[in-house]
């Protein structure tokens, strides 16, 4: 594949088409001031193609409709940073109050946690890590499952090879208990691994894998900070239509649902903010 690390220019028209469009498909939006940093993340695509200009891609884009240049888009634009142990507090509010409440008060026999813009798997995983710590694996019937639109990332994940800027957070301990040093890398423990189902799943495409919806849990954290308001009101919407009945959902530290009005309801746990659906 040729590698170009030239930036071509855009003209503010052309811009607004391919921004609303990249919106319209992904939920992901470009502001103005974002108009250089689009272009620049999206140049090798025009050259690669064979392109010499934007409005020729923007054309490939809408009308051609092409899955893998789609792809290719997505994984370019997309911000992926992501380490384990993040925002943990989050995570000790399932784990030490959501899963046994869901088993002993609620009574399910199963539960579902969707991460559902799981980027490298540090999410997922380290959830499968602090779910197994705390015993639930061979108590209780768990499946957590792990989606992101990026193919890249996904790849990634299915890999279960880390580098050190993923541990930035993580207890010495964990790390220890549940990766080897592999050359450069680190690979987790592969039962801990297949604790995850992995997916390529666009948010903006509720059609596909539609079943994930009816997670008992959702984690959507650190990407409605690039969406448009109406597309998170559009994903939070199909949220709480299709999980169940009582069901919870997260969003980054640094995000909130508030000013969209939604018909989740915020609560506290352990310092923790969290989003309720409870329509028992
Ligand atoms: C900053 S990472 C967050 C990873 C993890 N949730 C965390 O909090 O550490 C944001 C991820 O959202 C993904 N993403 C962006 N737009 C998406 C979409 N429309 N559907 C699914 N994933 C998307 C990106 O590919 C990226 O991996």
């Amino acid at each position: 594949m040729a590698f170009f690390s030239e930036s071509i220019g855009i003209s503010d028209s052309t811009f607004q088409i391919i921004r609303d469009l990249i919106h319209f498909k992904t939920g992901i939006y470009f502001e103005n001031d974002k108009k250089d940093l689009l272009a620049d993340k999206l140049s090798n695509r025009v050259l690669e193609n064979g392109f010499t200009n934007f409005t020729d891609y923007y054309f490939k884009l809408k009308y051609e409709d092409s899955d893998t240049e789609w792809k290719e888009l997505i994984n370019c634009i997309t911000v992926n940073e992501t380490y384990f142990w993040r925002e943990f507090d989050q995570i000790n509010v399932i784990v030490n109050h959501l899963i046994p409440d869901l088993f002993e008060n609620q009574k399910r026999s199963k539960i579902r946690i969707w991460s559902a813009a799981c980027s490298t798997g540090e999410e997922p995983l380290t959830l499968a890590m602090a779910i197994n710590e705390a015993g639930y694996f061979d108590k209780y019937s768990i499946q957590i499952l792990a989606s992101d639109a990026s193919t890249n990332v996904i790849n990634r994940a299915k890999s279960g090879l880390y580098k050190d800027r993923s541990f930035r957070n993580i207890p010495e301990d964990i790390k220890n208990k549940y990766f080897t040093k592999i050359d450069f890398q680190w690979k987790i423990d592969t039962e801990i691994h297949n604790k995850v189902d992995w997916f390529i799943k666009n948010l903006k495409n509720q059609n596909e894998f539609s079943f994930l919806y009816s997670s008992d849990i959702i984690l959507c954290r650190n990407v409605f900070i690039y969406f448009s308001d109406e597309a998170i009101k559009e994903i939070v919407n199909t949220f709480y239509d299709k999980m169940p009945q009582l069901a919870y959902l997260f969003v980054g530290i640094s995000e909130s649902l508030l000013k969209l009005k939604t018909r989740f309801e915020l609560i506290e746990k352990n310092n923790t903010f969290l989003y309720i659906k409870n329509e028992q």
